[in-house]
């Protein structure tokens, strides 16, 4: 189900009406990229068309051109986000340097504490996640990057309240007014106790919310006195957590960091006893490595109405080049394709590591835009609170996280591989796989079959021995001490090599060429060749292949017909994996 536009995704920051500049096709395919984010990452075409209030014509077209831009996937009659739409995403993750510095960090204290522990920056009156380091648990829900919260039914909320002026808190006494259920943020369940009234819960009174202003108003003295604060079941009942601020040079708040836990391992009382000592020993660690590695410059991931401060960008890196779609004729982009809604978001990817802080000519310069239409971008991204503008310098905030951030920071490899072997399986008519390592076997994760009769009958969590696979021979060449069967194993088949020498040769010959091809060497008649899929450092995680009957095709055959789009289908795959692996580990499945 996709929610309706009433808690306003991808309107107006303020409320107000947009300036005449704004371009309207940008918002509203910000409209629909929200919508389809609060539905978990896939809605049919038709509810978008209900939810957003847009004809089905407009809607047609921007999901077209996002499709064109590798941002959404048209799936029979569902729009699906794509991992690619992580860049935007990236490239606030990137400008704001927080996450590059202290996720390591917060990985360490979630091993140490056997917790999870989480980085959150103030986003207006409520908290975003910028990174989860989580424990698996049955007993509670966990949030995810992106996701957010309001600051009240938080710990770090508190903590970045007490930087807040006076608009700060107007504008969240009226948001509480306006909307005393948290309708605006889907991540969080319904509220319940303590501030709804057994006669009428779960929804909250007017009474209810005047005590939880005075509430939050104690909880925010409390935490500029001690200097963390706690969250004792305010999300859920059950979920408790901790949290330290880690201040930059200035003092001001960075980012806050959690420590999460469930009350059947720890009550409140002793997340400060036994928990904050720890969690004050990682926050003075991180706060060396911000300081050492950004002096005074600004880091913080804030975004309040204190403007932002202009900070010149020293060494700042050059942008990664232009969109893939600015290359392409008008024709190739097809009549469907919203030029200005892509204008618009490819403005988000000028931002970066290095790229904080931007002039317009920057921007137009990084996106070869002209400066009139990145300019109206700009306007259109920062009344909708995408970006802020001072000093005639411009930030992403925050909020571009919730262009897609939330369901796509949970895609795990197997997702990402999915669409591309079914690509590849109805161009070839072969069935196609992915497969990873594990120890001496390789086992399936993501697979499409073809409806031939006479089909590779594999399914997904089959295991077989590398050695004599195609898969496998790919993932053993990259390793410098490929595990070679000890002793020497029973051939599969009259064909299988089991010769150690013979193997380590053939490996070699397989990192050289960067395929492998195995023969009948599993299996009679089995023919299969693989090629490696590559993280961004370059170590080889996973390989995919298109496995035949060899009556269809020569081994010759194979190599000419099958390999170059077995190695066009890994290329996407990588480019996939590297965007969604950019902040986070992607789980194999
Ligand atoms: C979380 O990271 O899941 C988290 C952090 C702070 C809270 C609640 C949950 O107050």
């Amino acid at each position: 189900m996709v929610p309706n536009v009433t808690s306003a995704p991808g309107t107006a920051a303020h409320g107000t009406t947009a300036p005449a500049e704004a371009v309207t096709p940008l918002m509203r395919g910000i409209s629909v990229l929200r919508l389809l984010t609060e539905a978990g990452g896939t809605a049919a075409v038709s509810e978008l068309e209900r939810a957003s209030g847009l004809a089905r014509s407009t809607v047609d077209r921007i999901t077209a051109t996002l499709a064109r831009m590798g941002y959404v996937r048209l799936d029979g009659r569902d729009a699906v986000l794509a991992p690619r739409l992580m860049e935007l995403g990236n490239a606030y993750l990137a400008a704001l340097r927080l996450p590059a510095l202290l996720d390591a960090h917060a990985d360490a204290l979630a091993d140490e504490l056997d917790e999870s522990v989480s980085l959150a920056v103030a986003d207006r009156d409520g908290i975003r996640f910028i990174h989860q380091a989580t424990r698996r648990r049955a007993m509670s829900l966990s949030f995810r990057i992106g996701d957010l919260l309001p600051a009240e039914r938080t710990a770090p909320g508190p903590l970045f309240a007490t930087e807040w002026d006076e608009t700060d808190w107007a504008r969240w006494r009226e948001r509480r007014a306006a909307d005393p259920e948290d309708h605006g943020f889907p991540a969080v369940p319904p509220r319940s106790a303590p501030y709804a009234t057994p006669d009428v819960a779960p929804y909250a009174t007017p009474d209810s919310v005047a005590k939880e202003i005075d509430d939050f108003e104690s909880r925010v003295a409390a935490a500029a006195d001690q200097g963390w604060a706690l969250d004792d079941q305010l999300i859920e009942p059950g979920l408790v957590a901790v949290s330290m601020p880690v201040r930059q040079a200035d003092g001001r708040i960075a980012c806050v960091v959690n420590v999460v836990s469930h009350t059947s391992r720890h009550n409140a009382d002793d997340l400060r006893q036994t928990l904050l000592p720890r969690l004050r020993t990682a926050v003075a660690t991180m706060e060396r490595k911000v300081r050492e590695v950004c002096g005074a410059r600004e880091v913080r991931g804030a975004h309040g109405a204190h403007g932002v401060h202009a900070v010149p960008d020293v060494g700042a890196a050059r942008s990664t080049g232009l969109a893939a779609w600015t290359g392409a004729s008008k024709q190739e982009l097809g009549r469907e394709f919203v030029e200005s809604l892509a204008r618009g978001l490819t403005v988000i990817t000028a931002f970066g590591e290095g790229r904080a802080a931007l002039t317009l000519t920057e921007v137009a310069e990084a996106t070869g835009l002209a400066r009139a239409t990145a300019r109206r971008a700009l306007i259109t991204l920062e009344h909708l609170g995408y970006v802020t503008a001072a000093d005639r310098t411009f930030r992403l905030t925050p909020r571009v996280l919730a262009l897609g951030f939330p369901p796509l920071s949970r895609t795990t490899l197997a997702d990402i591989a999915a669409p591309h072997l079914r690509a590849l399986s109805g161009l070839v008519h072969e069935s196609a796989s992915l497969a990873m390592l594990t120890g001496d076997d390789i086992q399936y994760t993501a697979r499409a079959a073809t409806t031939r009769i006479m089909s590779v009958n594999l399914t997904v969590g089959t295991r077989l021995p590398a050695y004599a696979t195609a898969l496998g021979r790919v993932m053993l060449a990259d390793l410098a001490e490929p595990p070679l069967p000890i002793p020497e194993p029973e051939p599969l088949t009259p064909r299988t090599i089991t010769d150690p020498g013979e193997l380590r040769a053939l490996l070699d010959r397989v990192r050289h060429q960067g395929y492998a091809l195995v023969d009948g060497e599993l299996e009679e008649g089995l023919l299969s060749i693989a090629v490696p899929v590559r993280e961004r450092g370059g170590r080889v995680v996973a390989a995919v292949n298109v496995a035949q009957h060899s009556s269809r095709r020569t081994p010759e055959e194979c190599v000419r017909d099958i390999l170059p789009e077995l190695r066009a289908t890994a290329n996407r795959i990588e480019a996939d994996l590297h965007v969604a692996g950019r902040f986070r580990r992607v789980p194999n499945s």
